[in-house]
């Protein structure tokens, strides 16, 4: 009797955490199941709601079982609320045979490209994200940020990319987490993007480098080819990197509908063995008209309701959208790289990156520049080049840290070489 009990309480619990898909983990610049297989992103973005949509169960299964006909295995969620219930969400997507990346800020957390910084409190938070999903085995990765960097003027924020991976990911290691993949989600800047991935990945210390670098393209605009989309030069930079690259947005809409082509291309000879594949912005059907799906027709935008905002309804039975969300599964049924097998993939082939320097082009973080330690900001104004530390944002900052502020020109000076008519102050708390 008792024993009966235990193992119906077994049963449930296990049903309550889904299906168990084998964890993932990235080893040189490709993703392992932990049973040794290689594994390819077929990805949709879902955000239905802006804080969190992982918290309506019903919701989640009627969307995961759709997305199972359509062939995806991944999806991508870009807020979520750390202190709710999860469960139920994980459950039907693991149960579709779906994992999940998700990244870890919040609108209150966010890095920014403007009054740049990465403190303890946004730390804390991404950390409660993480504490929130790592017992998930279908969680397949972190983003410490989406688009930080989105414009060409804005890459001195790159190095605060890298503490937060740090740091997220010395947190992950200390608390016994499995490796967890921890990475981030760029925009497509042409002027930027080589150097960009190159400095996330150099220096010679992976605990200070993402694990993967997730891509946001739309170059690739139907009809296109390889050559002509641009994708050709994408995968020059990708050969042979030294994390997992892979589309972490893409499916350009102009002029529509979309064939979903790049989808052969990026799982075809030319780059299959360079990228993990891509995640399709995106499941709902928006004022954007990205939507795979829409949840019934458009409404007056001025209507609001629990399930209505921006005059799409956000609840309810997914109806494909045609003929994007019908063009999309034909691609992916037509698609199933094998890849390589753990056992016989030797990470050693893949290369090593150069810290780049800086270019009149744009990129200003000349060569290895330190990662900022926890609790540096950033700001950038337009007429001195002489980094100074005039401790303009102590007044923000608790007694009990300004009284140990200190100046941290030093550690910027390498950066700091890079730079014409920007100011920056660096204050570090120690
Ligand atoms: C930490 O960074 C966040 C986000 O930029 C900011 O809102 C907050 O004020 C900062 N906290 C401290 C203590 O500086
Ligand atoms: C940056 O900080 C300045 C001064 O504190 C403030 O006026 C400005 O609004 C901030 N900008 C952003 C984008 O938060
Ligand atoms: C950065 O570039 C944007 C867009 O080109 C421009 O609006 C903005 O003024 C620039 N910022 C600075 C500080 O130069
Ligand atoms: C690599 O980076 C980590 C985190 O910043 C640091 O603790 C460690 O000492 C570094 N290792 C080397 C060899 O510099
Ligand atoms: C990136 O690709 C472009 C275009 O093919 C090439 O000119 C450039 O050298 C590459 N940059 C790096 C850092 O690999």
């Amino acid at each position: 009797m008792r024993s009966s009990v235990l193992a119906a309480a077994a049963a449930l619990s296990s049903a309550a955490v889904g299906a168990n898909l084998p964890t993932i983990e990235a080893v040189g610049n490709k993703f392992f199941d932990k049973n040794g297989k290689q594994f390819f992103m077929k990805g949709i973005a879902y955000q239905l709601t802006p804080d969190d949509p992982l918290v309506d169960t019903d919701q989640c299964k009627l969307d995961a079982a759709l997305m199972k006909t359509l062939g995806a295995n991944t999806i991508r969620v870009y807020h979520v609320d750390s202190s709710s219930d999860h469960d139920g969400c994980m459950a039907a997507f693991a149960d579709a045979g779906i994992y999940v990346t998700i990244d870890m800020d919040t609108f209150h957390t966010y890095i920014l490209p403007e009054n740049t910084s990465w403190n303890k409190s946004q730390l804390d938070e991404y950390n409660k994200v993480m504490d929130a999903f790592h017992n998930y085995d279908n969680l397949l990765g972190l983003y410490v940020g989406n688009e930080i960097i989105a414009q060409a003027n804005q890459s001195l924020a790159a190095p605060f990319i890298k503490a937060a991976a740090r740091d997220t990911k010395a947190y992950r290691d200390a608390k016994g987490y499995r490796k967890i993949p921890i990475g981030y989600s760029a925009a497509d800047i042409a002027e930027l993007r080589p150097m960009l991935q190159d400095y996330l990945t150099c220096g010679g210390n992976a605990s200070e480098n993402v694990d993967f670098f997730g891509l946001n393209s739309y170059e690739w605009c139907d009809p296109a080819t390889y050559q002509t989309s641009g994708y050709q030069t994408l995968q020059v930079n990708a050969s042979d990197f030294p994390v997992p690259i892979f589309f972490s947005e893409t499916g350009c809409n102009v002029p529509g509908p979309r064939l979903f082509a790049d989808q052969a291309a990026i799982f075809g000879p030319d780059m299959v063995k360079s990228w993990s594949g891509a995640i399709i912005y995106e499941w709902i059907q928006e004022a954007n008209h990205y939507g795979l799906i829409s949840y019934g027709p458009k409404v007056d935008p001025t209507v609001t309701g629990p399930n209505i905002d921006g005059g799409f309804t956000r609840k309810g039975s997914p109806t494909p959208v045609s003929p994007d969300f019908e063009n999309l599964k034909t691609q992916w049924k037509a698609i199933s790289p094998t890849g390589v097998a753990r056992s016989d993939y030797d990470v050693k082939s893949v290369s090593t990156r150069e810290c780049p320097k800086s270019t009149s082009g744009g990129w200003l973080v000349d060569g290895n520049v330190a990662v900022p330690t926890l609790g540096a900001t950033l700001t950038g104004s337009s007429y001195s080049k002489v980094p100074s530390a005039t401790g303009a944002s102590d007044a923000a900052q608790p007694t009990e840290s300004k009284k140990n502020a200190v100046s941290g020109s030093n550690e910027i000076a390498g950066m700091a070489a890079g730079l014409v008519g920007v100011m920056m102050i660096f204050t570090f708390w120690l």
